[in-house]
């Protein structure tokens, strides 16, 4: 039996090692590791808890705006107020502005040289020399997209800051709204943007994925997972306090065991078993979690926290979108949609139908009406929970605040922590994470460029910044890639 170690997996967000045990040239084992601890909710603590949007939205240059935005959420909740119109649609319009500019990173800029060959100097080197298939005028017009996409993401960090007034980490969401308010020239100019935006994604993005997947169509049977999926819902389109409840463009949902069933985020649970932890918080609700880091336990192999939905591990991200939506393109791959090309493609549907409901909301401003409704701070203690959809899938913020006004617990479950936990439980009652689950099974052509398991990594695009958060200050070694 041969292990591959592989750390860090290079073009994620942030520091992911994985191990996994190969048999006859086939994955029967894996393990996902985090390897910066997490830590920056315990910067809340005993704050005032209106900090939190700016501070939590630190935990990641790339999805800060899922950050704010389920931070802001949680304080709303909170504090029993609702946006109005204008503030709802806003702040769907700097969400979707940065999922637009994250997508598309996403496919060009991390995983597309999986599949398209780069002229050989970097930023195209170093990399694992993958079975290149795609025909040489697709590849090279790949390799110019590539390109064009670094200045189309700018523009889509530019068409955020209209409303946001700056990215990374926008200033203009707060409590029961937002600060910025619409005038014409600022609408028009918005709507510019996400045209070119719109153009790009159809005649560029859209076509490269599918260029892809027809010559890479094996791959709609690798990197299955765990087939149980997770959608807090996002961008709503109607006021009302309760989340789960309420109309919103992409709406809540499970698909657990083959069955799509409604959202009870009270079955959600972090299990710490396997991750650097005390196990005094293990199987406890997000409302009351609060981390104490034990990087000396035994068997432990992740700083991330393995949540779990009635103890079953879950998959977030566009593909759980997509498919609990029952989105007719993605519901027609069948199975093959549970892949690494199936995830590939639903992010880029999602891309542009969200891009084109952003059309509609933009039109919908009401210049001269309000943006935010007045807020204060509760009087008793209370729980606030703000549930998003980020890029990379469902995003929690649980703010417990005292009587006093002050944070008590915070705490963030994200998309990658679902996707990348480590296993939970023992022996035959073991569960493992949605990502080990999608890699174990998977040949290995060339265990010295083990190609096939950062495609199944990339293809769930973890952020591993937002999963954890803080480096360890001991002897790590990075930018060591080992194999056996
Ligand atoms: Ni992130």
């Amino acid at each position: 039996m041969a292990r591959i170690v592989v750390d860090p997996v290079t073009r994620v967000e942030g520091h992911l090692k994985l191990e996994v045990e190969i048999e006859g040239g086939v994955v029967v084992d894996a393990w996902t590791g985090g390897t910066l601890w997490r830590g920056i909710e315990l910067i809340m603590q005993g704050r005032d808890p209106r900090d939190a949007e700016q501070i939590m939205q630190r935990i990641c240059g790339v999805c800060p705006t899922a950050h704010a935005t389920s931070g802001i959420l949680a304080l709303d909740d909170a504090m029993g107020i609702e946006p109005p119109p204008n503030g709802r649609i806003i702040r769907n319009l700097i969400l979707g502005s940065n999922l637009i500019q994250s997508h598309i990173l996403h496919f060009f800029h991390l995983a597309a040289l999986d599949y398209v060959k780069g002229p050989d100097i970097a930023p195209f080197k170093p990399r694992y020399e993958a079975d290149y298939r795609l025909p040489a005028d697709v590849n090279a017009q790949a390799v110019d997209i590539y390109l064009e996409a670094l200045t189309i993401r700018r523009k889509a960090q530019e068409m955020l800051a209209i409303w946001g007034g700056r990215m990374p980490h926008v200033q203009a969401i707060v409590p029961g709204g937002v600060s910025e308010v619409p005038d014409t020239s600022k609408i028009y100019k918005f709507l510019n943007y996400l045209q070119e935006m719109q153009e790009f994604i159809e005649n560029k993005y859209i076509p490269t994925v599918k260029a892809v997947a027809d010559v890479y169509s094996d791959w709609l049977s690798i990197g299955t997972g765990c087939q149980n999926l997770l959608v807090y819902g996002g961008y709503p389109l109607e006021a009302g306090l309760d989340h789960v409840k309420k109309k919103k463009f992409w709406e809540s949902g499970v698909y657990i065991r083959g069955q799509y069933k409604e959202l009870d985020i009270s079955k959600i649970t972090e299990e710490v078993t396997y991750a650097w932890y005390k196990d005094d918080t293990n199987g406890t609700t997000p409302d009351v979690a609060v981390v104490s880091p034990d990087a000396d336990k035994k068997d432990a192999y992740s700083w991330i926290k393995s949540p779990r939905y009635n103890g079953e591990a879950m998959e977030v991200g566009p593909l759980a979108r997509q498919w609990v939506l029952k989105n007719p393109e993605v519901v027609a791959l069948g199975d093959k949609a549970f892949s690494v090309m199936g995830r590939h493609f639903a992010r880029a549907i999602e891309t542009s139908h969200l891009a084109a409901a952003m059309k509609e909301w933009v039109l919908q401003l009401e210049p001269g009406q309000p943006v935010c409704v007045p807020h204060e701070l509760p009087k008793k203690e209370v729980v606030g929970v703000g549930l998003c959809e980020g890029s990379r899938g469902a995003l929690g913020h649980w703010h417990r605040i005292s009587s006093g006004g002050r944070t008590m617990v915070y705490n963030a479950v994200v998309p990658t922590t679902w996707n990348s936990g480590p296993r939970t439980g023992s022996g035959a009652a073991t569960v493992r994470g949605p990502m080990e689950q999608a890699i174990i099974g998977t040949k290995v052509a060339d265990p010295n460029n083990p190609v096939e398991l950062v495609r199944i990594i990339r293809s769930m695009d973890p952020c591993y910044g937002c999963a954890i958060h803080i480096m360890t200050p001991d002897k790590k070694t990075m930018n060591q890639f080992a194999i056996n």
